[in-house]
């Protein structure tokens, strides 16, 4: 059998994990996918730079139009707007699939994106681009495809709980925190996009689009970070029994859908008060499936990179036997046709 050529741009902190696991587990993924899977190389800026004993640096190019246009599947793991949006774009325009954790990307570019691959018959994952380990777009893109989602609340950045958390249990400064958070791999590359939420809210932007079927981008979202607090405010929450929280809510109004991001205090019985460190927590409401909850690691480098692989297995599998995942364009443009009418 053909082996699936696996291209991965970016060898960061995912990327490196993501490089370990397909290499660690190359049999298991096999057999998973009925095909051998190939890692075809590695893009980095400089190939020179020295990597993590587990990255072969045989595998690493400064060539990426050359990596992509040999690639079944390209797993973009670079962040940021570009390069990242034109090479993503490249792999689709030729058929390859395209798995992603890039939320901000796909917050701002997702419609762009998503057209491209539905045009090419091109598989786009993005499992990792939501809540690191835990399985929430797939729940809420497939699982829940029948129900009527009411509303998604709860913590989906891991950076900004790890220091609300740490601020809270230990009395730690701000700005030791922050730092301590990026050297843990929680930190987005600038930590700005956590602290300031708008990580939080690209990805209640992804999970909103998802959830309610109609486009919901980075700027229709309410945005507030976590900069200004300050010991007084979290001690001040301790003394009436609640906890400081960033959260994301994105949910039907009356006129539409609103989105928002801002920290919240949360009362200490709540579940959501007893999410700790770098853990995501995320509530769903449905019509029919009623409140269901999601939690796990939110962010790092091997909880990140098992969603990724689980992506990269889902859509090799479709490149060995056939078959695509759901249509990535705006649902709320089609036609909805009474029953009857068929
Ligand atoms: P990272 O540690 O900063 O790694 C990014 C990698 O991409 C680095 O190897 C960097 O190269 C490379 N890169 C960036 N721009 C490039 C360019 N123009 N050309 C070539 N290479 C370039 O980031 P990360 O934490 O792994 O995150 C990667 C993606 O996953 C981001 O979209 C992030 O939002 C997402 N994500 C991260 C986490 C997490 O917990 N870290 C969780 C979920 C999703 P150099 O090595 O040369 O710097
Ligand atoms: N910086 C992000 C966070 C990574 O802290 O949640 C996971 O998306």
């Amino acid at each position: 059998t053909e082996p699936v050529k696996i291209a991965v741009l970016g060898c960061g902190t995912v990327g490196t994990q993501v490089i370990r696991l397909l290499l660690d587990q190359s049999q298991d993924l096999a057999a998973r996918i009925g095909a051998p899977v190939e890692l075809a190389g590695v893009y980095v800026r400089d190939t020179s730079t020295p990597r993590d004993a587990v990255v072969p640096a045989s595998a690493l190019t400064s060539d990426a139009e050359a990596l992509v246009d040999a690639a079944d599947v390209v797993v973009e793991l670079m962040g940021g707007q570009e390069p990242a949006k034109s090479l993503i774009l490249r792999a689709l325009a030729r058929g390859a699939a395209v798995v992603t954790a890039n939320k901000a990307l796909l917050a701002t570019h997702g419609a762009e994106l998503y057209e491209a691959a539905d045009a090419a018959g091109a598989d786009l994952y993005y499992e990792a681009a939501v809540a690191g380990a835990i399985p929430l777009v797939r729940p809420v893109r497939e699982s829940l495809a029948g129900d009527r989602v009411t509303r998604i609340l709860g913590i989906v950045n891991g950076t900004t709980n790890y220091v609300l958390d740490e601020m809270t249990s230990k009395g730690l400064d701000y700005d030791a925190v922050v730092a301590e958070a990026q050297r843990l791999g929680y930190a987005e590359a600038d930590p700005t996009a956590d602290v300031g939420g708008h990580d939080a809210a690209a990805k209640a932007a992804i999970l909103a689009s998802l959830a309610f079927h109609q486009r919901v981008a980075l700027d229709d979202v309410y945005c507030e970070g976590i900069e200004a607090i300050t010991q007084d405010d979290i001690q001040a929450a301790r003394e009436t029994d609640r906890v400081i929280k960033l959260l994301a809510v994105a949910e039907q109004v009356e006129d539409g859908v609103s989105v928002r991001v801002h920290p919240t205090l949360v009362p200490v019985e709540h579940p959501l008060a007893n999410v700790r460190g770098a853990f995501n927590a995320v509530f769903v409401e449905a019509e029919a499936a009623g409140e269901l909850m999601f939690y796990g690691q939110g962010a790092g480098g091997a909880p990140t990179a098992s969603a990724v692989l689980g992506d990269v297995v889902s859509v090799a599998r479709h490149k060995v036997g056939g078959g695509k995942g759901p249509l990535e364009s705006n649902y709320a443009l089609h036609e909805v046709l009474p029953m009857d009418a068929a």
